[in-house]
């Protein structure tokens, strides 16, 4: 049995998409547990490049059983629309399997997501708009409406008639909206379950044969640490479990059935949509990182926030997840930096504090406190050991390590699959 879950250290963007491409190679299924199409993967291929939303990363390779577990909540629209692009593309999408227990994103949640976003002024939280939170809050309320209920027409009829009546009152009386016509709803869901049909499954008992048939699984997070509902920069979140402890509840195995948990961490920071970031850079530096970096969304193309490297993020995700390596990603958006700083402490009110601060307050007022380390000049993006990496990226990489307690398992230097370098051998 092996079993891998990658996750994001940070707020999301570290460049998961592309290590979870290049360790699908060696698995067998490659699974997502958790979100929507709020995420976004852009993977590069022989130079052609890949935007990802709902799919798991995996799906650009042949015979690989690609699993979208029932923590995701599935937009179907978005779904079909992705398959078709990458039918499209010659891509066999035959061996994905979508879990019966998933939840479906309705048009009420997008719009739900779109009027709870402006009805919150200046607290808003800066969401996709994509109606994730609306369905999970469905699911939490218990009128969601599953994969499952939608293959059944009776099922499914009932649950939207039951959910337009709620929502179509709430969006009227609350938000002074229009609701929804239960009639082409219906119309339209009907399709989409007529399309999905054949992928949908007991993904759970999929995953349970794998494992028992030694099979190497991938677990894909999408956002990352800081977005955990639990465990993230609360309210400033979105709404599910991107933490590795998610992958048992957003596929359905035991903790005991994962081998190893992957951190992936790019190589500064950067955060979309609101909330306190103790190293965000609004200066020239920041500015230089967001252009060479391409720091805009894949999902909303908004510009990214961006900033030093923080290893208080980094070793708080890794306690939260029991990470056992980490994939540092972008290295080489950082050449030619002169001077490079890590984050390593903060101090609130005159005292160093020891924990992630829970509270968003205390956040918003921390201290950094920095390590200056000198920058290299040399590029990296054509480097393939790690021992040829400058001694300075090297030094960087390692102050990294040692300041978050976290061994470095794999360094990657550009998008394309052949610009990484290995350390650890992760199946
Ligand atoms: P939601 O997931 O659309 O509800 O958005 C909640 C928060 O999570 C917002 O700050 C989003 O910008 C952020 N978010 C959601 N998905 C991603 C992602 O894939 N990368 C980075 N931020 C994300």
């Amino acid at each position: 049995m092996s079993s891998v879950v990658v996750i994001g250290t940070q707020w999301g963007d570290e460049g998961k998409g592309k290590i979870v491409d290049f360790l699908a190679e060696q698995a067998n299924v490659v699974v997502r547990y958790q979100g929507g199409n709020n995420a976004g993967h852009t993977v590069v291929v022989n130079g052609a490049e890949f935007k990802l939303h709902l799919l798991p990363s995996g799906i650009l390779y042949s015979r690989k059983t690609c699993v979208v577990g029932n923590g995701v909540v599935i937009d179907p629209a978005v779904m079909l629309k992705e398959l078709k692009s990458m039918q499209d593309k010659g891509i066999d999408t035959s061996g994905l399997k979508v879990s019966n227990r998933a939840h479906v994103i309705m048009p009420y949640h997008r719009l739900l997501d779109e009027v709870e976003e402006e009805s919150r002024g200046d607290r808003k939280i800066g969401t996709t708009k994509r109606g994730i939170g609306p369905c999970y809050m469905d699911k939490n309320s218990r009128a969601g409406i599953r994969m499952v209920d939608l293959m059944d027409e009776e099922e499914f009829c009932e649950k939207l008639e039951y959910n337009l009546e709620a929502k179509n009152h709430l969006l009227k009386a609350v938000y002074g909206v229009e609701g929804f016509d239960y009639e082409q709803v219906k119309q339209e869901y009907l399709e989409y379950a007529r399309q999905l049909k054949p992928y949908v499954t007991d993904t759970a008992a999929v995953l349970h044969a794998a494992i028992k048939n030694n099979e190497k699984v991938l677990f894909e997070g999408a956002q990352a640490t800081l977005l955990d509902l639990d465990h993230g920069t609360y309210p400033y979140v979105t709404s599910s479990h991107p933490i590795a402890g998610g992958a048992c509840i957003g596929a359905g195995v035991g903790p005991t059935q994962i081998n190893k948990v992957i951190g992936v961490v790019k190589a500064y920071t950067t955060r979309v949509g609101e909330g306190p970031f103790p190293t965000e850079l609004q200066d020239e530096i920041g500015q230089t990182i967001r252009e060479r970096g391409h720091e805009y969304g894949t999902t909303t193309g908004r510009p990214r926030r961006c900033g030093w490297l923080d290893a208080c993020v980094v070793r708080y995700a890794g306690y939260v997840s029991g990470i056992d390596y980490m994939a540092i990603t972008r290295l080489d958006i950082l050449d030619g930096l002169k001077t490079l700083k890590i984050c390593t402490s903060y101090k609130y009110k005159g005292e160093i504090l020891n924990e992630f601060p829970a509270s968003l307050k205390v956040l918003a007022q921390v201290e950094p406190i920095y390590e200056e380390l000198p920058g290299w000049d040399e590029p990296t993006s054509d480097i393939r050991k790690y021992e040829d990496l400058p001694l300075n990226a090297r030094r960087y990489i390692e102050r990294l390590s040692e300041t978050s307690g976290i061994g470095i398992g794999i360094v990657s230097v550009g998008p394309g699959r052949e610009q990484t370098i290995i350390l650890e051998n992760m199946f």
